[in-house]
């Protein structure tokens, strides 16, 4: 039994995707959430940036005394790798559980991969699924133009601007005939009606914050670090701009308003 938070971190929003299945997976459980929102995005920033703002956000959720920590964040899980030993806590990133899922769902072998422009160029799913199986054909595609289209809420199923880049991107691996799409950075989700319906039915969607948060939960269950308090959950937000540009949004990914604490700090500090 732990009774700590699960530290959760993302470079703003996105994270709150693999929040929202911590709630239902593991309704009892208190999180700590960091989002970066003065910095984000992270997807288009060099590694030695990216390496620089990881040890920050990981050394605040330690400081908040969490029991495990989530990079709910494709670009910091492909740049940063396995901090597992080095932060002393269970470490959880997205890559292995997405990668392993897209390889069980595949029929045909042709699996699309789409990220921010550092997780594309790091290879971190290419390399991860031919691991699993190197005869895998692997179709990556940056979608550089995503994050800012969530973050400012161009997200109804029918917005017209978000098909058209859609459109744009997707279009090559649909025609590739991909059958299963990886959903490599955690704002995507907020998306999905529209890559599904640009992809066409048939096209398995996987998303990374969902895989994540399954696989965090399967290991802290396994490790008996699951939280037994009869105290009602706690949830605690932190965020690098201000609070107000992050609750507004925040609902739209999590499905709910925040419910808790939501505070600004200053990362600069850790
Ligand atoms: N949510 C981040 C990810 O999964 C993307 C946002 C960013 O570029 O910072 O990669």
């Amino acid at each position: 039994m732990d009774d700590r938070p699960i530290g959760v971190f993302d470079s703003g929003l996105g994270g709150l995707t693999a929040v929202k299945e911590l709630e239902q997976i593991l309704p009892e459980e208190n999180i700590v959430y960091f989002g970066d929102t003065g910095r984000v995005p992270y997807g288009t920033k060099g590694r030695e940036t990216i390496l620089r703002y990881v040890k920050q956000d990981t050394a605040f959720l330690i400081r908040k005394g969490v029991k495990a920590i989530l990079a709910a964040c494709g670009t910091v899980s492909s740049v940063a790798g396995n901090l597992d030993k080095s932060l002393g806590i269970p470490y959880f990133d997205v890559i292995g559980p997405t990668a392993r899922a897209a390889a069980a769902a595949t029929k045909n072998g042709k699996i699309g991969v789409i990220g921010t422009s550092a997780t594309i160029s790091s290879d971190s799913y290419r390399l991860a699924l031919l691991k699993l199986n190197h005869k895998l054909e692997i179709f990556p595609q940056a979608c550089p133009l995503f994050v800012p289209l969530v973050e400012n809420a161009f997200v109804a199923p029918q917005d017209e601007v978000t098909r058209l880049v859609a459109e744009r991107y997707l279009s090559p691996m649909r025609e590739a005939g991909v059958d299963t799409l990886i959903l490599g950075c955690t704002h995507y989700p907020i998306i999905s009606p529209i890559i599904g319906s640009v992809m066409g039915k048939g096209v398995s969607l996987i998303d990374s914050g969902r895989e994540a948060a399954l696989s965090l939960a399967k290991t802290l269950r396994e490790l008996g670090k699951l939280r037994e308090s009869s105290k009602p959950r706690e949830c605690g937000y932190y965020v690098t701009d201000t609070p107000e540009n992050f609750t507004n949004v925040a609902e739209l990914f999590l499905g709910h308003s925040i419910s808790g604490h939501t505070e600004r700090i200053d990362i600069e500090k850790f």
